[in-house]
């Protein structure tokens, strides 16, 4: 059933229809799931899959990459994204440098152009740029020869959170098409929400979003947006009913400008999932998050922590879905 992709010593095994596609893989960069087919988001979950299997073994560590250099460049703050990513590239044996903005020569006044230019010069062969401003990897994409990955730009995208989330859901569930995701909170600042509805809507999965009006994006499902189809369903019980899938979202008070909500006791009210809330949902529904949590706020603690919750298996699944991604990229090819 399965297949050796590599020649060279690692042992990455793909089912035989995976190492096929991949040979076709035609991305040199991940900016957003936009552009992605539904072949192209099941290769990389089927990859994912061969991943978490080395992953599993007493030694997490394949000689994939050799020889290729990774490096991260955020300029904003991650706990998960950066380190899923550093652990994916050292278990592919990738040689990975970070950098953080904050004690770089951009605090100098380094433009990011120059910044890449920089990171070009001193051999990378993958760019992972988290940003502020969105676009910001769409930039970049056009100035290095090398590969860039997005891992979240400003309100934009955040691809490889929505990969792994797909993967945690089709993990339990089995498929993807059909399921009925519900996504709850700030949808307006969200990244994460909007590379999952380009991904969920592109597998079949029927995605309700449930925000409050003023964090619910400009032209969501207006005549002409360049956006999927979603259903919008501002009453929480309703959008909950029956759901496969409740995703809450982060309140991003970073983000937000003032005066978007009346009170956070009355967001906690109307939009926090919590015990009671959950039991609408399907009995065997997943309760999903991105993290960082404000616990008590958009999620309560008892549901971020219970039973249903697959929020750390989502965390875990990121660096399984990032040594994909990187052996796409950088190693694929080579099969
Ligand atoms: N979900 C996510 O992107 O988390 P970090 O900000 O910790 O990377």
């Amino acid at each position: 059933m399965t297949t050796n992709w590599h020649e060279d010593g690692s042992t990455i095994l793909l089912p035989p229809k995976a190492a096929v596609t991949a040979s076709a893989w035609r991305h040199h960069h991940i900016l957003d799931l936009d552009d992605f087919t539904q072949d192209e988001i099941e290769l990389i979950l089927h990859i994912t899959g061969s991943m978490k299997e080395v992953l599993a073994r007493p030694i997490k560590k394949v000689p994939a990459l050799r020889g290729k250099t990774i490096m991260t460049l955020f300029y904003e703050n991650s706990t998960r994204t950066r380190l899923s990513f550093e652990l994916a590239a050292k278990s592919l044996s990738a040689d990975i440098s970070n950098l953080t903005a904050s004690t770089s020569s951009i605090v100098k006044g380094e433009s990011l152009i120059d910044t890449l230019l920089t990171l070009e010069s001193l051999g990378a062969d993958v760019v992972i740029i988290r940003h502020p401003q969105s676009g910001a990897p769409n930039l970049a994409a056009q100035h290095i020869k090398g590969s860039v990955i997005n891992a979240g730009d400003g309100w934009h995208a955040h691809p490889t959170q929505a990969l792994l989330d797909m993967y945690t859901m089709r993990a339990h569930k089995g498929v993807i098409k059909d399921l009925k995701v519900t996504i709850i909170g700030d949808t307006k600042h969200s990244r994460v929400s909007r590379s999952n509805i380009w991904g969920l809507t592109t597998m079949g999965a029927v995605v309700t979003v449930c925000s409050p009006p003023t964090l619910l994006p400009v032209g969501f499902n207006q005549p002409g947006a360049y956006f999927p189809k979603v259903r919008i369903e501002p009453d929480i019980h309703k959008a909950i009913e029956g759901a496969d899938v409740v995703m809450v979202l982060r309140l991003q008070l970073e983000r937000m400008q003032t005066g978007l909500l009346p009170s956070m006791r009355e967001y906690i009210q109307l939009y926090q999932l919590n015990e009671e809330r959950l039991k609408i949902a399907k009995p065997d529904a997943l309760v999903m998050h991105p993290g960082p949590m404000n616990e008590g706020l958009e999620i309560s603690t008892g549901v971020a922590h219970g039973s249903q919750s697959v929020i750390n298996e989502q965390v875990t699944n990121g660096v399984a879905v990032r040594m994909a991604l990187l052996y796409l990229l950088a190693g694929g090819k080579k099969a």
